[in-house]
């Protein structure tokens, strides 16, 4: 038997909700676990671009392979071990670029596994070992429910979490560079301290986001999306991420402008066709910068993961 899981990409933080808000994205992973292998060979991992997601060489195909690791997790919590498996993932995320691709994997293993092993476990357990593999839980959270999500792991490592309805007409345009940027890299140039001023700032802008969302204020939400904890610290890793902010900036229909994840995409979150309108500026500073970008406007992805 096998089962097959179709994972969203996901844009976390979203300016101020650094490692707590994120919301999905229609661009699809689908992970594949089955209980059979070749023989002699335990654990069997192979990958399948399905377009062109970029340096899916760079993904372990071991015991060191995020998917893998999981899954282990989940079969300990069930008081098993994992024999022979074998993990397939095809991938239409880009891997490295701050779209949440591992995320996706992990979630869709986890939902794979726990499926042929006759769903032992709830989808509390699954979203808490999710965010521990992951180390943080706002990509896990809307790859797994969809939709845009804030999350909060708690003292006992559950995720708390909550499903606030996104403004239909507030579409999202992610701008995908055409280099790599790993999370480990784009956190290690973090502050391990911050000051209570530039925590507090977070706070308050975090604060109303959430209000801004679910009252759809977009006139509020302009106000909502810059932080002090990591875009400063990160932005010198985003090529193009200055002068675009710069260019959006008082721009008509153009909601925001925020670091994608960790980078090194960058998220503009727009209404009314305001993207279109500054779509040239946007290829230009890329094109003067020398970076190739994929530009997509999208909506969100309400759904989540889905058994295939
Ligand atoms: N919240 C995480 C970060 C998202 O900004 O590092 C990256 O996956």
């Amino acid at each position: 038997m096998k089962v097959s899981v179709r994972v969203p990409a996901t844009t976390a933080n979203l300016g101020p909700g650094f490692d707590c808000l994120g919301l999905a994205l229609p661009v699809y992973n689908e992970i594949t676990v089955e209980e059979q292998v070749m023989p002699g060979s335990g654990l069997e991992i192979n990958i399948i671009e399905d377009s062109e997601t970029y340096d899916i060489l760079s993904i372990p195909k071991n015991e060191e392979n995020i998917v893998y690791k999981a899954i282990e997790l989940l079969y300990n919590f069930v008081g098993q071990s994992v024999n022979d498996i074998k993990i397939t993932i095809k991938t239409g995320i880009p891997v490295t670029r701050g779209l949440g691709s591992s995320a996706s994997v992990i979630v869709g293993g986890l939902i794979a596994a726990n499926t042929l092993l006759g769903n032992p476990a709830d989808d509390a357990v699954l979203l808490s070992i999710a965010s521990e593999v992951e180390g943080h839980p706002d990509n896990v959270t809307p790859a797994m429910f969809g939709g845009f999500c804030l999350s909060c792991v708690e003292d006992d490592g559950s995720v708390s979490y909550s499903k606030i309805p996104w403004p239909q007409d507030w579409k999202l345009t992610v701008i995908i560079p055409d280099y790599e940027l790993d999370t480990r890299i784009a956190r290690s140039v973090l502050p391990e301290n911050i000051s209570i001023s530039d925590a507090a700032y977070n706070i308050r802008k975090c604060a109303l986001l959430i209000d801004a969302v679910y009252r759809q204020d977009a006139n509020l939400m302009k106000k909502c999306l810059k932080d002090k904890i990591h875009q400063p610290y990160r932005q010198e890793l985003i090529k193009g991420f200055k002068k675009l902010n710069e260019t959006v900036q008082n721009k008509d229909n153009i909601i925001g402008c925020v670091i994608s994840g960790a980078g090194p995409s960058i998220l503009i979150i727009s209404q009314n066709g305001g993207f279109e309108k500054i779509e040239n500026d946007v290829k230009r500073i890329f094109e003067d910068l020398n970076v190739n970008c994929d530009i997509r406007t999208l909506n969100i992805e309400n759904e989540g993961s889905k058994i295939i």
